[in-house]
């Protein structure tokens, strides 16, 4: 939620200035917008309701016709996409109740299953893209990875782990940028927000983001000492997932060359937030988010393993980290404007 909060009002002020400084309202009919990796949970509907009412608000207030609003909603194909349409009648009965039946007519949704690290969406189609938590998933784990007893990078890992792993992240950011870059308009906007790191360099005396994962990678370790897993499942299973320095990310786009930055804006999370639902310093929370990050993936690799033994597991190291070390992580918001 402290990301939402932090990243909409950024958004609305991006919106408002395509539409007052950039574009005038009266030339965009249909105002294009693609929510990309959009899962299937409440996050993306509560954005997407945040753009309609910036949207009307500014026509309102420029006393200029509304546009129709087209949201398209991407995911992977294997997205249950079924999970946010079923909740679009409810959403066209709110839109109806704030703003009244007409334009609720206006407001068209449509989803896109496939990889946004392909061309998904028609040339010069879009004016504006937005992603959360999702651009941080690359493409796959990087190939001629040798990462024995971890799933990710950490800090005793070899160098060339963060070099394989920095590497795919170049290629797949710089093809993501290519490909929105034919899709949007020109003057058109992207907001993007992933969880990026603390350091520059791999530097085996700090602590980051990394630590979330390795104490998945510890408790896997566990279930090979109890005998339900092999080790050599867990020397072959690695995430792919990249979590990248913020001048990483400004030196793709500089050189990738297809949109300004306009602002790049890094803030700091807790891993264990004040949560109503679980308790402070109990590992909980951050053991429900891995679990429910990681558990197809861990599903899909080592099939039948027991993942209640090792959540509970996951548990226990997490309280343990979370009196110990550092637990905070940066989040980068990217907003970028098209060439
Ligand atoms: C942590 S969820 C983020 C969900 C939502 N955007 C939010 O902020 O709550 C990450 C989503 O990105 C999707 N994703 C990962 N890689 C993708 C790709 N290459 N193309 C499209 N979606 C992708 C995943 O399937 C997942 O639904």
């Amino acid at each position: 939620m402290k990301v939402m909060n932090k990243a909409l009002p950024i958004m609305k002020d991006i919106i408002k200035d395509m539409f007052l400084n950039q574009t005038p309202f009266e030339m965009i009919e249909t105002f294009r917008f693609a929510d990309l990796g959009c899962a299937s949970g409440p996050n993306t509907l509560l954005f997407v309701s945040e753009i309609i009412d910036t949207v009307y608000k500014l026509s309102n207030q420029i006393n200029n016709k509304i546009p129709e609003i087209l949201v398209v909603l991407n995911d992977l194909h294997k997205n249950d996409f079924n999970n946010i349409f079923i909740v679009l009648p409810s959403f066209y009965e709110q839109l109806k109740e704030k703003y009244g039946y007409e334009f609720s007519q206006k407001c068209l949704f449509s989803g896109v299953p496939a990889s946004f690290y392909e061309r998904i969406f028609p040339r010069k189609s879009l004016h504006f893209v937005h992603s959360s938590y999702s651009i941080h998933w690359i493409s796959q784990v990087p190939e001629n990875l040798d990462n024995k007893g971890h799933i990710y990078m950490e800090k005793t890992c070899h160098p060339n782990v963060f070099n394989v792993y920095k590497k795919q992240f170049y290629k797949d950011f710089s093809s993501f940028l290519t490909h929105r870059s034919h899709e949007i308009l020109p003057k058109g906007r992207m907001v993007l927000t992933l969880i990026g790191r603390n350091m520059l360099d791999h530097d085996p005396s700090e602590n980051d983001i990394w630590c979330i994962y390795e104490l998945l990678a510890q408790s896997l370790l566990d279930a090979v000492s109890q005998g339900l897993i092999k080790q050599s499942e867990v020397d072959s299973f690695n995430l792919p997932v990249y979590h990248p320095y913020k001048d990483e990310v400004m030196t793709i786009i500089e050189e990738e060359n297809s949109f300004y930055l306009e602002k790049l804006q890094d803030f700091d999370c807790e891993w264990d937030p004040d949560d109503k639902l679980y308790k402070k310093g109990s590992g909980e929370y951050l053991t429900n988010c891995i679990r429910s990050i990681s558990e197809p993936m861990l599903v899909s690799h080592f099939g039948e393993l027991d993942l209640d033994y090792v959540f509970e597991r996951y548990k226990e190291h997490a309280a343990n980290n979370l009196k110990s070390n550092k637990t905070n992580y940066i989040n980068l918001i990217i907003c970028l404007c098209k060439k």
